[in-house]
This record gives C-alpha cells, sequence and structure tokens, in this order.
C-alpha cells in the first residue's frame, strides 16, 4: 500500500508529492508545524496541538490554511489513507508561494498546508524505554523565540547529529548559567531524591511541549509534585531520574548524561510510571 500525502488541497502518493520551490518555508523557514502522537486509533491531545498552532500562527501572522474542522477532517484522512493505527501525522503550513523576497508576500498569497502520517512500532518503543536514552550537552545557540513552533531547526537538526556522532539519542541545549533549557525535539525533566519531578518553566526559553502539559496532568493524577523551575547538568547528573517527553517519544527515560550515569543506569519507576499512564489520562479523539 503506498503512503499518502496531503499537499494543498490533493491526497498524492507520498513518494511523488512536492512543493513549489518558491515555498517560503523551502527558502526562509518561514512557517510552523505540529507532530501529533497517534496510539491505538486515536489522535492523542490533538486540542491541545492545535492551539499550540494556533499559537504559532498568530505569532507570525500567518492565516491558518483552512478551517480548523477542515483541517481535522483532512488529518484524519490522512491517517485513514495511510493505515496508521501507532504512529504520528505531521503537519506543516508555511506562508506560501512567493516570488523570494523577505517581506511578506502581498495579501492574496495563501498559506500552503502539508499532512502525512506514519506509522510507528510501539513495540520497538516499549525497548527502548526498558533500556533507556543517552544525552549529550550542547551551548544554547538557537534564537529566544523557540516558544513558536517553526520549521526553522537547524540548530536542533546539528545538535541531535552531535548527540548521535557521540553514541547518544539526544542533545540539551543549555543556558550560559548552566541550566538546562530543553532537548532538540524533546523537553528536559529530573526526579529529585525526594521524588519531585522538575521541568523548566515554559516561558520564551523553551517549546511548550503538549507532551509535557499533559506529563503534568498525570503527575497530578498520580499524586506526585511537579516543581516549574530550572536545574543545571550538575543536578541533573546527581538525579533519582532523567526524562525527556515529546510526542515522538511519550515519555523516555534518561539513563546518561554527557557520559555520567544517572542513579543506577536503568530507568527509573517514575519515569516508567508515568509513560505508563499516559494514554489513560491523554485527550484522545477517534482517529
Ligand atoms: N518535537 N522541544 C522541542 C524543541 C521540540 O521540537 C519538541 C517536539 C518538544 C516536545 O513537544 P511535544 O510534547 O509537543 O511534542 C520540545 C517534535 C515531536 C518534532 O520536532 O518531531
Amino acid at each position: 500500500m503506498p503512503r499518502v500525502a496531503y499537499v494543498n488541497g490533493r491526497y498524492l502518493r507520498h513518494a511523488d508529492a512536492a512543493i513549489h520551490i518558491e515555498d517560503r518555508g523551502y527558502q526562509f523557514a518561514d512557517g510552523v508545524y505540529e507532530v501529533c502522537e497517534v496510539a491505538r486509533g486515536y489522535i492523542m491531545d490533538m486540542t491541545r496541538h492545535l492551539d499550540r498552532l494556533d499559537r504559532s500562527l498568530r505569532e507570525l501572522e500567518i492565516a491558518w490554511p483552512m478551517a480548523r474542522p477542515a483541517l481535522t477532517a483532512v488529518m484524519r484522512e490522512v491517517i485513514r489513507r495511510n493505515r496508521v493505527v501507532n504512529g504520528m501525522v505531521y503537519l506543516q503550513v508555511t506562508r506560501g508561494v512567493a516570488p523570494r523576497d523577505h517581506v511578506f508576500p502581498a495579501p492574496g498569497v495563501k498559506p500552503a498546508l502539508v499532512i502525512t502520517a506514519k506509522r510507528t512500532d510501539p513495540a520497538a518503543a516499549a525497548k527502548k524505554a526498558e533500556t533507556g536514552l543517552k544525552v549529550i550537552t550542547v551551548p544554547e545557540n538557537r534564537w529566544d523565540r523557540v516558544d513558536i513552533k517553526s520549521v526553522g531547526l537547524l540548530p536542533n537538526v546539528l545538535a541531535r547529529q552531535k548527540a548521535k556522532a557521540a553514541g547518544a539519542q539526544e542533545a540539551w541545549f543549555i543556558d550560559p548559567d548552566g541550566t538546562v533549557k530543553e532537548g532538540a525535539a524533546t523537553n528536559a525533566w529530573i526526579v529529585t531524591k525526594d521524588g519531585r519531578l522538575v521541568t523548566r518553566p515554559a516561558d520564551h526559553g523553551i517549546l511548550r511541549g503538549i507532551t509535557r502539559a499533559t506529563v503534568i496532568d498525570v503527575a497530578a493524577k498520580l499524586g506526585l509534585k511537579v516543581e516549574e523551575r530550572g536545574f543545571t547538568v550538575e543536578e541533573a547528573k546527581q538525579a533519582r531520574e532523567a526524562f525527556l517527553t515529546a510526542a515522538t517519544t511519550v515519555v523516555m527515560p534518561v539513563v546518561e548524561i554527557d557520559g555520567a550515569t544517572v542513579a543506577n543506569g536503568h530507568p527509573g519507576s517514575v519515569a516508567l510510571s508515568l509513560r505508563q499512564s499516559f494514554f489513560d489520562v491523554a485527550e484522545k479523539i477517534k482517529a
């Protein structure tokens, strides 16, 4: 069964799907995106993802490419056509196609919309969660509007590649004051010795992760305390647990930071119980 992508009003074979060379996303990274998890046939936390899309679009003064109900219908259709039960749906909105010019195009130019979906293997993810991930740290070198989920991800790409070259799976951006910002494509968390969850406040310094928000809800359900404050790399290395959150990984334990083992080097029980309860607590909309 060939994969299908939605591109500006048409469902196309994924292999043939293309956008114009003067799409502003291609030329200027002038666009935003969202990634939603699809789990057991449900789109997870779609309301929060589309609320964040709305905010990203507003911050960049890009119009919605179509009304929200129509957009959700296309998301569902792409999921259906690709027969995704477990996986993810990706959507990208750019300012549209126009002759290259830094200033915004004339008002008549329509935003461009691409939606894709792909399957992932929940068993492989579960296996990863059983062993945990390694992270490295890199100096923060991104612009200060990383709260906007823009497709301008070059520092994130370079950081993730550096992690891979070092035998790790994620890179944490570190502020000059030594505190952890977030990963290249995940939010960062630790568990203190007395069992409190700590994650950086979702101000302009990080992306306001949807999984992060839902994990705060999960923690409340499990009776766990959450502290939204900065933490240093040193504190993370000494922590009882560390973990990551993102729509692509849900909750993923971290067992090594810059070569230093976290606790006993095995995934912690708090991260694993958050991972286990996530599906029940998150919003689920039938795909
Ligand atoms: N990344 N921080 C950054 C920089 C991210 O790119 C992401 C998500 C997150 C976690 O956000 P959420 O919980 O809403 O997925 C945090 C997506 C998954 C990606 O780029 O593939």
